[in-house]
């Protein structure tokens, strides 16, 4: 492992550990968990009476995948506190993520739980490279949603000045950001490229504000997308992972020195790839659906949470912990356009490679008749116009799109700013197939 120097004595015991010792650590935890969650929580007990399975079953790491998953669904249909394993009076804090159907999935804390949580936002942030004394915006929002809140109680557990902004008013986070004059800035990726335009059109240099770091996250991203913001904004553009079922921002970070994909604090969460189709586990650098269990977690355990989210588990190489790749996309957002397989993240990236066009897009999928049919939106970069320019711009993307990801496409140049613009999480895709 190749530490740098200044990293030196800052680092947690398990950030420094060999992987025999975080194996070891990991077992521990996991006994610890599934025996917490099996007594506590009475779904737990069902899921594992049912198949006949004990805690004490669990004898290694192998063994966790005699565990039941433990779906969205299972939480929504314990709204709102039946997965918490613990009496109410210890629940100090609940987060909820509101989701595509009515009920929203409800979360709980301990203290205990919020301290560790501080504990490793504050070393996510750390990996990104900051330390007390920074000044640290954050943009993500305040309240129910886990991003603004866990944010907060890192950067505070790191000694940082914290800027609680949360999202929306953007002039406002502009005015904050030339003023306050922030060191880093902690907001979903699709926000900080609309405060960017903002600093634009009121005339603020981005290069010239102190801003090093931007840790980015809540949403997919990619890593044209990173190229994108480094250069407009002269900052380091790190990734930050993380679900609200499974604690919230800081599941994974990527470390400064590597920028290679969050590493996992799997000290804290253990993290395993699945075929989303079969449940079956798949060895390290295969491609599937991240599964999370929690190690340390007493308000609200989780064992094998499958996250939709599909990547991969690549070798530590900042930390002995396992990093992600970086997240392809959801397994409910994938869309399935005549029979061809397709993110929003592979529209992305072909929407940065044209020169004229700014990285603001949405996906509309349609049925004309039987067809699935498929519009771009996107825009011209500030500055440029002409409709030839955009007539250009849209055949370069369909070509792109047709030539990288297989599907024909109607794209839509529109002028600069003319796309409804993100204050946290970016809604790219519409389908209106089921309309
Ligand atoms: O988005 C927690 C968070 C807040 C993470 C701030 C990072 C920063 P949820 O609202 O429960 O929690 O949404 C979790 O968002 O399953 C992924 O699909 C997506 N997601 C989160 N971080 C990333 C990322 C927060 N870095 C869901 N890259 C997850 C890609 C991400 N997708």
């Amino acid at each position: 492992m190749n530490l740098p120097m200044q990293h030196l004595g800052k680092l947690d015991r398990m950030e420094t550990a060999s992987v025999d010792e975080l194996r070891h650590e990991q077992l521990q935890r996991l006994r610890w968990s599934v025996w917490h969650a099996y007594t506590n929580v009475p779904f737990y007990r069902q899921a594992f009476d049912a198949i006949d399975l004990k805690p004490m079953d669990i004898n290694s790491l192998e063994d966790l995948a005699k565990v039941p998953f433990t779906v969205k669904a299972d939480l929504r249909d314990n709204y709102p506190f039946g997965m918490f394993a613990v009496p109410m009076e210890q629940v100090v804090r609940v987060h909820a993520s509101s989701g595509t159907t009515g009920k929203p999935t409800v979360v709980g804390y301990t203290q205990g739980d919020i301290d560790t949580w501080a504990d490793i936002v504050a070393r996510s942030i750390r990996a990104g490279g900051g330390s007390a004394g920074d000044k640290i915006h954050v943009a993500y929002g305040y309240g129910l949603f886990t991003g603004g809140l866990g944010a907060h109680y890192g950067a505070e557990r790191l000694g940082c000045t914290v800027i609680p902004m949360s999202g929306g008013q953007t002039e406002k986070q502009v005015q904050l950001i030339r003023d306050f004059a922030p060191d880093i800035i902690m907001v979903t990726p699709s926000y900080m490229l609309n405060i960017a335009d903002e600093m634009d059109r009121q005339g603020i240099d981005p290069k010239a504000l102190p801003l090093r770091l931007g840790i980015f996250g809540a949403e997919p991203w990619t890593n044209e997308m990173r190229a994108e913001l480094e250069d407009r904004l002269g900052i380091q553009a790190l990734d930050i992972y993380g679900l609200s079922e499974v604690m919230g921002p800081g599941v994974g970070m990527e470390c400064l020195e590597t920028k290679d994909g969050p590493t996992i604090w799997e000290d804290h969460f253990y993290p395993e790839i699945i075929n989303p189709d079969t449940g079956e586990v798949l060895p390290d650098g295969e491609y599937g659906e991240l599964v999370f269990t929690s190690l340390t977690k007493v308000a609200m355990p989780v064992l094998r949470y499958r996250t939709r989210d599909l990547t991969r588990l690549l070798p530590g190489s900042a930390r002995p912990m396992r990093r992600i790749d970086k997240i392809t996309g959801r397994s409910d957002d994938m869309l399935i356009i005549r029979g061809v397989n397709v993110f929003p993240s592979q529209i992305e990236e072909q929407v940065l490679k044209c020169n004229a066009l700014a990285p603001h897009y949405e996906i509309e999928v349609y049925k004309k008749g039987n067809l699935d049919c498929v519009d771009i939106r996107v825009e011209l970069k500030r500055g440029a116009e002409g409709e030839q320019l955009k007539t250009e711009a849209a055949n370069e993307l369909a070509h792109h799109i047709k030539s990288f990801i297989g599907i024909s496409t109607t794209v839509h140049v529109q002028d600069s700013g003319t796309l409804s613009r993100s204050e946290g999480k970016a809604k790219r895709v519409f389908d209106r197939r089921q309309d």
